[in-house]
């Protein structure tokens, strides 16, 4: 294999400059040419190609977001679509792909990888931390150091007004961030998809917690919950139902996905695309890098994107512990 393009695909995560940085040098280091590709696959299609060589991607290991740039590319869901995608690769002649991106971006590698026989490589990169393979995606342990640090912020106004905050955390389907900030930032409550705790049951808690003598309270929400209320219902529905709090409700948002990558991040992600690019040059396809008992090791993209990243239910009861 002489030439490699990476690109990255879906929402952006912290670490993902990290990781091009990393897929780039190791082709340098291996005297293989690299390519980057903007806009994730809509890139591919167009035909949006940049080298990239040792040199062009210093300064960035730090940066937030991607320099590659990011899409959710619906063309690339149709045939038509992948068959632009797959001649400007071999005009190009690029010889396999590196997707830094979540389980819509491996599952658009994966369909490629069966129609052209085309090598494939995924990096998993997203703040849920909702890919099977991995303990760790890349921008996870960034996000949830930038959550903790802005629920620290809303404590002290909490307090100060003895409030009753509800904050809703992203995660699309998963409650990893919710459950680990919900710890670490000492929330009274924790809703994520995994458990219905009930309406009643958040009430009682609650009731309790005032009772018992909290001044204020952090109620973090998973954006995937299943309590059946949005944040919004929820704080009408306490507000009905119980009058020791006023409530304030905080949506994060997008601000989760962004910032300086922690050295976690970093160094994750440097590890990554050393061994995507090593597997590549094994001869190896429609793999995905991950961390596992801290080894970097492969698991089938097709694995990666079926299984199901599990949540933990040692820290749940930890939570559950700390709430008393
Ligand atoms: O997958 C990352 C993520 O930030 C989720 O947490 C969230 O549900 C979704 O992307 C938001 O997507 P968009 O940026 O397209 O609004």
């Amino acid at each position: 294999i002489k030439k490699i393009a990476v690109l990255t695909s879906g929402g952006d995560s912290p670490g993902m400059n990290a990781a091009i940085r990393s897929v780039a040098r190791t082709c340098a280091y291996y005297n293989i040419e690299c390519i980057g590709i903007y806009r994730g696959y809509q890139g591919m299609i167009e035909g949006d190609f940049l080298p990239l060589n040792a040199r062009s991607v210093k300064g960035i290991i730090n940066k937030g977001g991607t320099v590659l740039k990011s899409a959710r590319s619906q063309e690339f869901r149709t045939p038509e679509g992948r068959k632009k995608a797959h001649e400007n690769l071999l005009k190009e002649g690029i010889e396999a792909f590196v997707v830094i991106g979540g389980d819509g971006s491996f599952t658009g590698a994966l369909i490629f990888n069966e129609e052209f026989n085309f090598p494939v490589m995924g990096i998993p990169g997203t703040i849920d931390n909702d890919i099977y393979g991995t303990s760790h995606t890349l921008g996870y342990d960034t996000a949830l150091n930038t959550v903790v640090e802005v629920i620290d912020k809303i404590r002290d106004t909490a307090s100060s007004h003895n409030r009753l905050f509800f904050v809703e955390v992203m995660g699309r389907d998963v409650g990893h961030i919710a459950l680990n900030v919900g710890v670490g930032a000492g929330a009274e409550e924790i809703l994520i998809p995994e458990e219905d705790l009930g309406l009643e049951r958040l009430l009682q808690s609650l009731k309790r917690s005032k009772l018992s003598g909290k001044s204020s309270s952090i109620v973090v929400v998973a954006e995937g919950d299943k309590i059946g209320k949005n944040v919004f219902e929820l704080k009408e529905y306490v507000e009905e139902n119980m009058t020791e709090y006023e409530v304030r409700v905080s949506v994060l948002g997008h601000m989760q996905r962004g910032g300086s990558p922690s050295c976690f991040d970093r160094v994750l992600a440097s590890r990554m695309g050393v061994k995507a690019v090593e597997t590549i040059l094994e001869g190896k396809s429609s793999y995905m890098v991950g961390l596992l008992s801290d080894k970097i090791e492969i698991t089938p993209l097709n694995e990666a994107i079926k299984g199901k990243s599990k949540i933990n239910k040692e820290l749940m009861r930890v939570a559950d512990i700390m709430s008393v």
